[in-house]
């Protein structure tokens, strides 16, 4: 219900009531405050005002006096809402009219001098763009994390036989460290995105204004200077209007959170009964109240499904800017409300990864015998007939065929083919063939740059090591 009087609006809302007769509708402010939300940039905003302030009495344009009180009493708000003392309020719209308001409350006139040369506009642009700052530092700490896990799993493995799949068939053997030490470097890259994202986003719209700038001799390079950005934004009205910074965020979280799905999904597919490659202890699966039997890799499960988060943040968010003319519209109030819950998810998704990947331990028996079923030795087969008979790749892969049907005909692996049988197929074979069949020489063999052969991936982890850790 709107209140319909002059002292209501003011009552309502201090910041503008001196233009407005009848205060909002109820309606009107539940579309319109963003607080519930917003009120965790409560820190970066507090942060934005101190700079602002301090930048104003450098200049002259408040007195010394009044910019301590405010940054004493900025201090005393950040306080409150710390342990919990501090009333938001709807009425206040945002995080940053409630501080403001707050700050009147604490230290009366000096506080109504705050917003001088400043509007929410760039103070809002510099509250957020503070925040995903940090959370791409936070991302790109925990992914560190991660890989540390798969690392340390990785050294473990090097020689743990496993076969390594296209299509999801068995296609060659490779070792589990090499297959982990995969998504380190995924996850190497992932990091690369969010740094690459910070430095672009690093530049402060801070004296941008509602839009134009403003007339007041601000110094925008000590603001910039006092919030840790390297430089101000070049141009007002990009300064207020531009949210790609978070878009940027969105999408390497969402790739991110690509490879965590895909990590998850092996994670559950490893597990289960059929594969038994790995197993997840009591503390990363989940029981069912009615089939006794089941360990659920329900982690892995929502790790797998944070995607799904992260590209509705990602599409939500640049739909939302799409077509906006410049420069600020309210629609931009929606950055924050995805850029915070993808933020949380892609956290708890990696330290979901990280906990689990710790704590799987490897059926290292189960692992070697799949990776001899599916003659998964046939290409090192056929690469000996190239080697030491001198054939063609393409006869070589039509004669190790052959070779195959006939272990299929026994029921045997390639490695257990009688050689009588091998050399009805190609008689210039002999025995020095077994040498290289088993799924042991096989990965031994494969010592090529990044290859699976342990020695390579014992390489590849102490690398990764200095790389990335
Ligand atoms: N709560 C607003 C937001 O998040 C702050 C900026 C408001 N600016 C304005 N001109 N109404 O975008």
């Amino acid at each position: 219900m709107a209140k319909k009087s002059k002292k209501a609006a003011a009552e309502a809302n201090p910041m503008w009531g001196g233009r407005f007769g009848v205060a909002p509708d109820a309606i009107m402010q539940k579309i319109n405050a963003s607080i519930d939300v917003d009120k965790r940039l409560y820190a970066e905003d507090i942060a934005g005002s101190i700079a602002h302030a301090r930048m104003l009495a450098k200049q002259g344009i408040l007195t010394a006096n009044d910019a301590r009180r405010i940054v004493e009493g900025l201090g005393k708000v950040k306080a409150e809402i710390e342990r919990g003392a501090f009333a938001f309020r709807t009425a206040l719209e945002d995080i940053h009219m409630n501080v403001e308001s707050r700050l009147a409350e604490l230290i009366g006139e000096p506080a109504k001098r705050l917003h001088t040369a400043r509007s929410r506009n760039d103070q809002v642009a510099t509250d957020f763009r503070l925040w995903v700052r940090g959370a791409c530092d936070r991302a790109e700490a925990a992914l560190r994390e991660l890989q540390r896990a798969l690392i340390d799993k990785a050294e473990k493995h090097a020689g743990t036989i496993m076969p390594g799949f296209t299509h999801l068939q068995p296609a060659q053997p490779v070792t589990f460290g090499h297959h982990l030490m995969a998504y380190v470097e995924m996850f190497g890259r992932d990091r690369g995105r969010f740094a690459d994202a910070r430095k672009r986003m690093n530049e402060s719209p801070l004296g941008s204004a509602a839009l134009a700038g403003t007339s007041f001799p601000i110094d925008r390079h000590f603001t910039a200077q006092a919030l840790g950005f390297d430089r101000p934004m070049a141009n007002s009205l990009d300064g207020v209007s531009d949210r790609d910074f978070a878009l940027e965020f969105l999408s390497a979280a969402m790739l991110a959170s690509i490879h965590l799905s895909r990590l998850a999904e092996e994670l559950v597919i490893w597990c289960g009964p059929q594969f038994g490659f790995v197993r997840l202890s009591d503390a990363w699966t989940t029981g069912s109240s009615i089939m006794p039997q089941k360990r659920n890799p329900d982690a892995a499960e929502l790790v797998r499904a944070t995607a799904g988060r992260l590209f509705g943040a990602l599409i939500g968010l640049a739909t939302v800017m799409k077509g906006l003319p410049l420069t600020y519209s309210k629609d931009m109030q929606e950055d924050k409300a995805r850029s915070f819950a993808a933020a949380d998810a892609l956290m708890l998704a990696i330290a979901a990864a990280t906990g689990m990947i710790d704590d799987l331990s490897v059926d290292e028996a189960r692992m070697k015998a799949s990776a001899s079923a599916g003659f998964t030795t046939a290409t090192d087969l056929a690469d000996w007939l190239v080697k030491e008979l001198n054939m063609p790749f393409r006869e070589a892969h039509h004669a190790t065929g052959r070779i195959v049907r006939r272990a299929e005909e026994l029921g045997v692996d390639i490695a257990e083919v009688p050689l009588a049988d091998m050399k009805a197929i190609e008689k210039r074979i002999d025995a020095r063939v077994f040498a290289v069949l088993g799924v042991e020489n096989s990965v031994k063999s494969r010592t090529s740059f990044g290859g699976t052969a342990p020695a390579q991936v014992r390489k590849a982890a102490k690398a990764a090591r200095r790389r990335f850790l």
